[in-house]
C-alpha cells in the first residue's frame, strides 16, 4: 500500500508461505472471514439506528435465547464463506449440526468453526463484543466434511482468530508464526496491520473471574483467588487488580496488550457441565493466539491445544493468560490431586 502501511491482505500472502500446502485459497479463506467480520462490524456499530438489538426471541442448541446479532453475525459468516470453494463445512455456536457446503459450491480444503458474535449478553449495553474463528483442515478435502471431520485437536489448527468490535475494530489473527494485531481504517475499507508480533508479558497482577460463582468453584481456582484477593499481606506478597467484561474476546484482547490471567473454571453451578465455555470455538482458537503470544491456555488439569474434542459443543474449563500465573494455577489443580 503507498503510504507504507501494511495490509491483511498483504499480510496474509506473506503468512501464506509458512502454512503449509497452502495456495491462494488460504488467502481467499481469510479474506472472506475478514470481509465477514468488517460487515458484522457495521451491523454491530449502527445497532438501535437498524433495529439490530435485543432478542430474537429463540434458545440455541446451548440453551441460550439468541441476539438478534448472534443470528445476523451466524447469517454474514456462513453467506461470506460458503460460495469460494475453499471449505468443507462449517461449524457455529448458533447451529446444532454443521453446515454443508450447498448445492453447486465447490468443496474445498478447509473446515471453519466459529462463535459469531461472543460476548452477545453485552450487545444491548454497548460493551464490546467479538467473532472468533478457527480454521482446520479437512481430513477429506473437496468432499463434504462430516461431524467427526471437525473433532480435531487444536493443535491442528492452521489459523485462529478473533474480531473485535470496540472503539476500534480489530482483527487479531495467527497463523503458527506469532500474533499479529489490525485495525479497521473504515474510510479505506482495510484492516491495516497496527500491532506486530503481540507478546503477553510472562507476569501479572490482573485477574479476570466471575466472581459471583465463588460458592461453585472447586478448590483450587479458590485457593488461587483467595491469595490474589488477599494482596500485598497474603502469601502473594502483592496487590492484585480484578476485571470482568463478560465478553471472552475483551479480556483476551487485554491480556494479549498487558498481561493477566482468565479463568471461566469447572464449577458445581451445574454439575452436567464441565465449565461454560466452549472447546471448539471459543477456548481452542483463543488458546492457539494465547500460546502464541507466549501465554498458556488449559483446562487446569491439560493444555488446551491437547484435549480430544468429543463433541461440536463440549465445554471444557478455561484459563488462559501469563505464563507465570497460569502455571501457578495449574500446580494448584495438580496438587488436588
Ligand atoms: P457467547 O456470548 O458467545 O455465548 O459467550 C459468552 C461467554 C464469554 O464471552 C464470557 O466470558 C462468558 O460467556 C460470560 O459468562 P457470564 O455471563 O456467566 O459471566
Ligand atoms: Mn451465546
Ligand atoms: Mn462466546
Ligand atoms: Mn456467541
Amino acid at each position: 500500500m503507498q503510504d507504507g502501511r501494511t495490509t491483511l491482505t498483504q499480510f496474509i500472502i506473506e503468512e501464506q508461505r509458512h502454512v503449509a500446502g497452502a495456495t491462494g485459497d488460504f488467502t481467499g479463506l481469510l479474506n472472506d472471514v475478514a470481509t465477514a467480520c468488517k460487515v458484522i462490524s457495521n451491523a454491530v456499530s449502527k445497532g438501535a439506528l437498524i433495529g439490530v438489538l435485543g432478542s430474537a426471541g429463540e434458545e440455541n442448541v446451548q440453551g441460550e435465547v439468541q441476539k438478534k446479532l448472534d443470528i445476523i453475525s451466524n447469517d454474514v459468516m456462513i453467506k461470506s464463506n460458503e460460495w469460494a470453494g475453499h471449505l468443507a463445512g462449517m461449524a457455529s455456536e448458533e447451529m446444532e449440526d454443521i453446515y454443508p457446503i450447498a448445492g453447486t459450491n465447490v468443496r474445498g480444503k478447509y473446515l471453519l468453526v466459529f462463535d459469531p458474535l461472543d460476548g452477545s449478553s453485552n450487545i444491548d449495553v454497548n460493551i464490546t463484543v467479538g467473532t472468533i474463528f478457527s480454521i482446520l483442515r479437512s481430513p477429506n478435502p473437496g468432499v463434504d466434511a462430516t461431524l467427526e471431520d471437525f473433532l480435531q485437536p487444536g493443535s491442528q489448527q492452521v489459523c485462529a482468530g478473533f474480531a473485535l468490535y470496540g472503539p476500534s475494530t480489530l482483527l487479531i489473527i495467527t497463523t503458527g508464526h506469532g500474533v499479529n494485531g489490525f485495525t479497521l481504517d473504515r474510510e479505506v475499507g482495510e484492516f491495516i496491520l497496527t500491532h506486530p508480533d503481540m507478546r503477553i508479558p510472562e507476569d501479572t497482577q490482573e485477574f479476570a473471574i466471575n466472581a459471583s460463582n465463588e460458592r461453585f468453584w472447586e478448590w483450587p481456582v479458590k485457593r488461587y483467588v483467595d491469595e490474589c484477593m488477599a494482596g500485598k499481606i497474603g502469601p502473594r506478597g502483592k496487590d492484585f487488580n480484578m476485571r470482568w467484561i463478560a465478553s471472552m474476546v475483551a479480556e483476551a484482547y487485554r491480556i494479549l496488550t498487558r498481561g493477566g490471567v482468565f479463568m471461566y473454571p469447572k464449577d458445581t453451578k451445574d454439575p452436567s457441565k464441565p465449565g461454560r465455555l466452549r472447546l471448539l470455538y471459543e477456548a481452542n482458537p483463543v488458546g492457539f493466539i494465547i500460546e502464541q503470544a507466549g501465554g498458556k491456555c488449559t483446562t487446569g488439569l491439560q493444555r488446551m491445544l491437547d484435549v480430544q474434542p468429543t463433541s461440536l459443543h463440549q465445554r471444557v474449563p478455561l484459563i488462559f493468560g501469563s505464563k507465570n500465573e497460569v502455571e501457578r494455577i495449574e500446580r494448584y489443580h495438580t496438587e488436588l490431586r
